[in-house]
């Protein structure tokens, strides 16, 4: 599958989950289709030789899946090349049967109840009915030996507690995720120079079931998912094709001198969620995987960034580790890097050389938030475009923190302990390209100074805002989302001619503050105002005169009596869509235009 793609994915999945990736990412997305389509209008029951209740959409395919059969059909025909039987309660594969198919090509087997031993001891007393005399393992590896055309096997949620000692060699994709494999085989995987896939994920494997050869021969595997194993260190002797290779969710701790020194196609490799420290890893544990795109070491236990870092890697998180620092050249080798995501750990902006993001010329987003940053850390990569800093301890923002950062759109401070005073009124003065300001829940009690006519999104709630004024508004005609939700604001506070040049907001949030009536003179352009919780007791005729765009006000638990709402203040807002007066005094009704929708208590509550 072209990576380009996956990266993408990977990319959105990142944009979507800032505080870290999902724990399994999907891993079958390259399983063929199992089973060709049914034909629109096939008889399914007809078809001479198809099993009682199966459907044998086209010829050498029969499909049983989903039936509830506790036994394995009987008398399949021998020239059957694709077998459908998952979702079944099968728990055993009688090797009479089995091993006739010698044309089988697939053999889906996923989600059934299949064991890999039945102890001869259990046999008379569990009830259940073998087909044949001896008590043999639910899975009878000899009967691989006569299927000598299986290229994809399914054996994913069973009950294997072994890997099959033998599988042919003409297998492509071989899925055993979700079962409770302990071992596996020198010729499980072994030997199959057609073998592209193998997904044992979510079993109990350990480094001393998996075999120092258990790939050998097997030179075209690009795809090995491990993750969800109780893997201690990293399997050496791994394919050199491969291209992903997922180890995340075990215990590993360290990385064998070698382990991946020729594996020059790795694109992907996932660690997160181990036990890795620095002193499991060495000078040249990463530095020969010149493919390496995206190299996950997330919720770790690393105090420093790796030595050797391969110059192609795009993304690389190392967030939930321990570090502390960030020495200079370190993260300077992988040059290529676009991505770098170190939010949660306990790095100090003194503990960040001011050439740790040096050269970094294509890093564009970078996560420090959840850190212990006291300031801005110095030397910020040129070209970030989102930088992500809140959650941490800054206090103060000097003039030249954001100087060279001439391309940054997207910028979150929230939740720092800034102060107005703190913030220099030049901070922002090179940020030209800026979108997107977020300096919520801080101590601010004014706008900061000199926001660029760029922004678009200004987010100052949960501050200690009791002022506005005009000066600090002035420029920013593109802004169309101004929040500004709990904060101290009262209509005195507001001076005359402050929304007047923000002559494109769309948005204005002003919830949670101590307004006693609606603010006047309000942009022409608004379409949504929130003044919900706030103290006001009158809506005049002229209350929306300047907003005939209006679609959605809430007053909800305001101070209102009905007797001091006009309903004139309404009448002309043609695009009006949403008022709410939950939560006053007295239940408010309004005539209004027929596409409104009124928000208000239900009689008796
Ligand atoms: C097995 O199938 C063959 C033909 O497909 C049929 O002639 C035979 O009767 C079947 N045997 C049983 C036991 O169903
Ligand atoms: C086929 O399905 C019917 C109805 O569900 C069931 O009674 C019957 O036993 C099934 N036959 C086989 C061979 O499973
Ligand atoms: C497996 O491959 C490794 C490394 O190439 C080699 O040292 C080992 O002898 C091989 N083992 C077998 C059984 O082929
Ligand atoms: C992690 O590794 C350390 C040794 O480096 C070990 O003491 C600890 O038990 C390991 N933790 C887990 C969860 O495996
Ligand atoms: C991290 O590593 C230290 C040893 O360096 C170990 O004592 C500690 O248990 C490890 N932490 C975890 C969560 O495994
Ligand atoms: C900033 O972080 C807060 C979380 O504290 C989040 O809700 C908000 O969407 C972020 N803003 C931006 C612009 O990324
Ligand atoms: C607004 O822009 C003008 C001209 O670009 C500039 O002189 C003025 O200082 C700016 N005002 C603010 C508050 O940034
Ligand atoms: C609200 O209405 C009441 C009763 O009509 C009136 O006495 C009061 O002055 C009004 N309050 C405001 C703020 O207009």
């Amino acid at each position: 599958m072209p990576c380009s793609s996956c990266l993408l994915l990977l990319l959105l999945l990142l944009l979507s989950f800032p505080g870290g990736f999902p724990l399994e990412s999907q891993e079958d997305d390259d399983l063929p289709l199992l089973m060709p389509q049914l034909p629109a209008g096939t008889p399914a029951w007809s078809v001479p030789g198809c099993p009682a209740n199966c459907t044998c959409p086209v010829d050498e395919t029969v499909d049983c899946g989903g039936l509830d059969l506790h036994v394995f059909p009987s008398n399949l025909s021998k020239s059957i090349q694709h077998l459908s039987l998952q979702n079944n309660r099968l728990y055993e594969l009688p090797y009479n049967e089995l091993s006739r198919l010698a044309h089988l090509r697939t053999l889906n087997l996923h989600n059934n109840h299949i064991t890999s031993e039945v102890t001869p001891a259990a046999c008379p007393e569990d009830g259940r009915i073998y087909s044949s005399v001896s008590c043999f393992k639910g899975l009878p590896d000899e009967a691989f030996e006569s299927l000598q055309a299986l290229q994809y096997i399914y054996l994913a949620n069973n009950q294997l507690s072994e890997a099959p000692q033998f599988l042919p060699s003409t297998l492509r994709i071989v899925d055993m995720a979700a079962n409770c494999l302990t071992r596996i085989y020198q010729l499980t995987f072994g030997h199959k120079p057609g073998l592209r896939s193998v997904y044992l994920h979510n079993n109990q494997l350990s480094n001393v079931g998996l075999p120092f050869d258990a790939f050998n021969g097997s030179d075209a595997i690009s795809t090995l998912i491990l993750s969800s194993n109780l893997l201690t260190y990293m399997p050496q002797n791994l394919p050199l094709a491969i291209v992903r290779l997922h180890l995340q969710n075990n215990r590993i701790s360290r990385i064998p001198k070698g382990a991946l020194s020729k594996q020059w196609r790795l694109r992907e490799l996932y660690l997160q969620n181990n036990n890795l420290t620095n002193e499991g890893l060495d000078l040249s544990t990463f530095s020969k995987l010149k493919s390496l795109e995206y190299l996950d070491l997330s919720n770790n236990n690393l105090t420093e960034v790796p030595s050797g870092l391969p110059p192609n890697i795009v993304i690389l998180h190392l967030g939930r580790n321990r570090l502390s620092t960030l020495p200079p050249e370190r993260l300077s080798r992988a040059r290529g890097l676009q991505y770098l995501l170190l939010q949660s750990n306990t790095l100090t902006a003194s503990g960040v050389h001011p050439d740790a993001f040096a050269r970094l010329r294509s890093l564009h987003t970078l996560h420090l938030y959840n850190n212990q940053l006291e300031s801005v850390p110095p030397g910020l990569p040129r070209r970030v475009r989102s930088l992500m800093l809140l959650h941490n301890k800054i206090t103060n923002i000097g003039p030249d923190d954001f100087a060279a950062t001439y391309a940054l759109a997207e910028l979150n401070l929230s939740y720092n302990r800034l102060y107005s005073a703190r913030i220099h009124r030049l901070a922002f003065r090179k940020l030209r390209r800026l979108e997107n300001i977020d300096i919520s829940g801080n101590q601010l009690t004014l706008l900061p100074a000199g926001l660029p006519p760029s922004l678009q999104i200004l987010n100052l709630q949960k501050n200690q805002l009791n002022s506005l004024s005009p000066e600090l508004l002035a420029n920013l005609t593109m802004l169309k989302e101004l929040h500004l939700a709990h904060n101290r604001l009262r209509i005195s506070s507001i001076s005359p001619g402050t929304w007047q040049e923000l002559q494109g907001l769309k948005l204005l949030d002003l919830s949670y503050n101590e307004l006693s009536y609606i603010p006047p003179d309000l942009p022409e352009s608004l379409e949504y105002l929130y003044l919900q919780y706030n103290r006001i007791t009158v809506v005049t005729a002229e209350a929306f005169l300047t907003v005939p765009n209006i679609c959605v006000i809430t007053l909800r638990s305001n101070r209102l009596l009905a007797a001091n709402v006009s309903a004139e203040a309404f009448t002309d807002l043609k695009r009006l869509e949403v008022v709410d007066t939950t939560g006053n005094p007295e239940p408010i009704s309004i005539p209004l235009p027929q596409t409104s929708r009124w928000v208000q208590p239900q009689a008796g509550t």
